[in-house]
């Protein structure tokens, strides 16, 4: 009988690769950037399982390229909105994902964010960086103090409510949230108010997004949603970019409500350097790194590894998704 062989669509941290490796054959795709639609549907042929990224599709289309012996999908990611969980387990195949361990890393980023947009850094580094620094300006860069705020959260999950946390912990700020599951992590607090989105975005000095991306979140933030904000509100996206209308999101940032927007996401994925958010001083923009330390992409290498062996094995994954996006060991908000 031949290998069992496991597609890795992208050089992941070694932890990983390692645990595959003792299990099965493992191909892995050698480039920095991700493989062609195409690439993807040759080297799926004969898998019987697939390590994707977020920025691999990954549907009916790649199933049948991939043959009948394929059993698992193990993206590394909590998002999983490149999946198609439906075409999946028509097909029996099992979903797999990475959460918790990268909820602080996803959540520092966001604080970060807000912290750079409320303080203008992107503009204030600029001005060091071009030499436009000349003198130390009483009325330069004044910008806005997180003590005592109140902050929006949309999504009450993991992530929202570790971001939540630092919130309410580090400045006292009232906690806002909006959430479509009956379960929420941050409904299990006695410091945050669950609320209709319309009171929160009315609300809010400052609006973090933290909501999964589906048919009912995409551009759940519009112009009409945007024109409900405070003026100088302060909206930071660490989720996915497709939550947010990027051209109302242009327009507020530029004649109001909206003070600055900090996104570690947009769409697309990269956003090209002539965008228009990209040239606004009040729009800070990273490139998609909120997981982005040691900690957490080694943690994610390790449990997107272990969802593989398990499901080929046959045992329970350490962290599988439902066929409802439900995830099947904590439920999600
Ligand atoms: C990153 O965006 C993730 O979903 O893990
Ligand atoms: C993701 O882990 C979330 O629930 O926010």
């Amino acid at each position: 009988m031949s290998a069992t062989k496991i597609f890795v669509s992208r050089q992941i941290p070694a932890v990983g690769l390692e645990r595959l490796r003792q299990h099965f054959e493992v191909d892995l795709w050698p480039e920095n950037g991700p493989p062609s639609r195409q690439e993807l549907l040759q080297r799926v042929v004969g898998c019987s399982g697939i390590l994707s990224l977020l920025s691999d599709r990954i549907d009916e289309e790649v199933f049948a390229c991939a043959g009948p012996q394929l059993r698992v999908v193990s993206n590394y990611a909590v998002g999983y909105n490149n999946i198609d969980i439906e075409a999946a387990a028509a097909r029996g195949i099992r979903v797999g994902n990475t959460p918790d361990v990268l909820t602080d890393a996803t959540a520092d980023m966001a604080v970060c964010l807000l912290l750079a947009a409320a303080r203008h850094l992107k503009p204030a580094i600029d001005n060091v960086r071009l030499g436009r620094w000349s003198t130390w300006e009483p009325l330069g860069f004044l910008g806005s103090e997180l003590a005592g705020k109140t902050l929006g959260v949309i999504g009450g999950g993991r992530i929202g409510s570790a971001m939540a946390k630092r919130c309410h912990g580090g400045w006292g700020m009232r906690i806002l949230y909006a959430s479509r599951g009956s379960f929420s992590a941050l409904g299990q607090t006695t410091w945050s108010s669950r609320v209709p989105l319309d009171q929160l975005l009315q609300e809010s000095d400052f609006i973090s997004i933290h909501c999964d991306l589906n048919e009912q979140t995409k551009h759940l933030i519009n112009r009409q949603t945007l024109q409900m904000m405070k003026q100088g509100a302060i909206l930071i996206n660490t989720a996915r970019g497709q939550i947010v209308d990027q051209d109302a999101l242009c327009e507020a940032l530029l004649y109001g409500p909206l003070g600055a927007a900090g996104l570690d996401v947009t769409d697309p994925e990269p956003l090209p350097p002539e965008h228009p958010l990209v040239g606004l001083d009040n729009c800070l923009i990273l490139p998609h790194i909120g997981s982005a330390t040691h900690q957490a992409r080694d943690a994610m290498s390790r449990i997107a590894a272990e969802n593989i062996i398990a499901a080929i094995t046959g045992v329970a994954m350490p962290a599988e998704v439902a066929r409802s996006g439900q995830h099947s060991s904590a439920p999600r908000a």
